[in-house]
């Protein structure tokens, strides 16, 4: 959608504020339960912010997933939804949207991301199977988990330093790749995942020249690249921003040459394509591509809608327009940004830069006289719910400590992510969370820690219950 003639374009307005581009045409209510009713409720809730009714919340940063505003346009394309079995031509328009942008041969609907990961690594994992990827997302690395393969991280070293500024700290260890491949040989890694953006590594970019640079050494070892690609447009965007020579092109542009780096990728729609569900998967290997359709048979549906609805594929291929325009990603990174340097100016440390999708607090440099086994980042994503009706999700030790075999250790850092969904929240709820943030962090010293008294075997974070230490 570039400026109309006469219209003015919000890439040329010489003022700082880079405003919404867009007015809001449907409202929804906001409500802010008492204090004593929000320690009530978290309390109910065993400490945990995912046991919390949405209409207990305020500012709800849980995540960006699913939750941002789709567009007139959005719901005018699920108006031409064609619930038809077979052949629809929602799937068409779906495909061909998929197409545009990451060209491979086959693309397989799924209804959300870690459905397109239970399949492929059904498909390629197993017992003795490593995969390495820079950061796993937590269902990225359970669906690994629950084949018997062993998920690595191999984020470069200034990723694991909150206060360091590299532009691209969600690259890869190119070294630390090559190293395991020599080490478990590369018939053991059926695939080399790179996640854009690094969602628990703090919403970071990876750039062009890394995503190269992995490429040719997956070619040296002849395993595929597959790419987690739920913020493929926030990424191409701060490549555009970031990368040597990379400011002239489209983000359409740069997304594509992402694409052709690698062999698939894995999706969840309901980030930067704006869709509140759906996914896919897409591989150019055509054995593997049929492999991956006979389990999405199973359990999905069948390969021209997988899990969603005629109108749910007919939404998400919209949003694809959508997610690449420019005055779009102009707001919404620097939106994401506004909220980083106003807890930056109160002195609440932030992982650095700020990301794409999230401002992640640093809840380890915040709150150091909790130690990471009474999780730092849940305290402090309880406090900001007691204090303001904000929910945020823990992204540490409760997220990524507890190892297959049932012990724990600390993970590499313990973070508290506020999502910011996409086109949802004005800048005033934004002053609001960053007031409530300045204020907890201002009584720090009165936080204590809190001990797991219940917990899944997998994916703890979601359903574990605390009580105070
Ligand atoms: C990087 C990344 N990969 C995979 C997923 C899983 O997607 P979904 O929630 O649609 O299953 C997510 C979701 O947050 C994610 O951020």
């Amino acid at each position: 959608m570039p400026g109309r003639p006469g219209c003015g374009s919000f890439t040329t307005v010489a003022v700082r504020t880079i405003i919404e581009p867009f007015r809001i045409h449907s409202v929804e209510p906001l409500r802010l339960i008492d204090e004593d009713a929000r320690r009530a409720a978290i309390r109910d809730a065993g400490f945990n912010l995912f046991g919390v009714r949405a209409e207990d919340v305020l500012i709800d940063l849980l995540t960006d997933s699913g939750t941002g505003a789709m567009s007139r346009d959005q719901w005018a394309a699920i108006q031409h939804g064609d619930e038809s079995y077979a052949g629809s031509p929602s799937w068409f328009v779906f495909r061909d949207a998929v197409q545009e942008l990451f060209p491979f041969a086959h693309v397989i609907p799924v209804h959300q991301g870690r459905a397109a990961e239970k399949i492929l690594f059904t498909a390629i994992g197993g017992p003795g199977k490593v995969v390495p990827n820079n950061t796993h997302f937590d269902t990225t690395r359970a669906n690994v988990e629950a084949t018997g393969a062993d998920a690595v991280d191999l984020p470069i070293a200034e990723a694991l330093v909150p206060s360091s500024e590299h532009p691209f700290k969600g690259n890869m260890d190119v070294a630390a790749l090559e190293l395991l491949l020599e080490e478990r040989g590369a018939d053991a890694v059926p695939v080399v995942m790179v996640t854009v953006t690094n969602n628990s590594g703090g919403g970071q970019p990876v750039s062009l020249e890394n995503l190269r640079a992995v490429r040719a050494v997956c070619d040296r070892f002849g395993v595929p690249l597959f790419l987690d690609a739920c913020r493929f447009a926030e990424n191409a965007w701060f490549i555009r921003q970031r990368e040597p020579g990379q400011s002239e092109r489209t983000v359409a542009d740069i997304v594509r040459e992402m694409a052709s780096l690698a062999d698939g990728m894995t999706m969840s729609a309901k980030k930067d394509p704006i869709a509140n569900i759906g996914g896919w998967l897409a591989v150019d290997d055509d054995a593997l591509a049929e492999r991956c359709r006979n389990l999405l048979v199973l359990t999905e549906g069948f390969p021209t809608y997988g899990g969603l609805a005629g109108r749910d594929l007919e939404a998400i291929a919209q949003g694809l327009k959508e997610a690449v325009d420019h005055d779009y990603l102009r707001y919404r990174i620097r939106s994401t940004e506004y909220l980083g340097d106003a807890l930056g100016e109160a002195g609440v440390p932030i992982v650095r830069p700020t990301g794409g999708h999230a401002v992640y607090l640093d809840a380890r440099g915040l709150l150091p006289h909790i130690p990471p086994l009474e999780y730092p980042g849940q305290v402090l994503a309880v406090a900001l719910y007691e204090a303001g009706g904000i929910r945020g999700c823990e992204i540490g030790t409760v997220m990524f400590g507890r190892r297959p075999d049932g012990t724990e250790e600390p993970a590499a850092l313990d973070l508290v992510r506020l999502a910011i969904p996409r086109r949802t929240y004005t800048q005033s709820h934004i002053d609001y969370v960053a007031e409530v943030c300045a204020d907890v962090a201002a009584r720090r010293e009165e936080l204590r820690g809190l001990r797991i008294t219940h917990e899944p075997a997998a994916l703890r974070h979601f359903t574990a219950r605390f009580e105070p230490v």
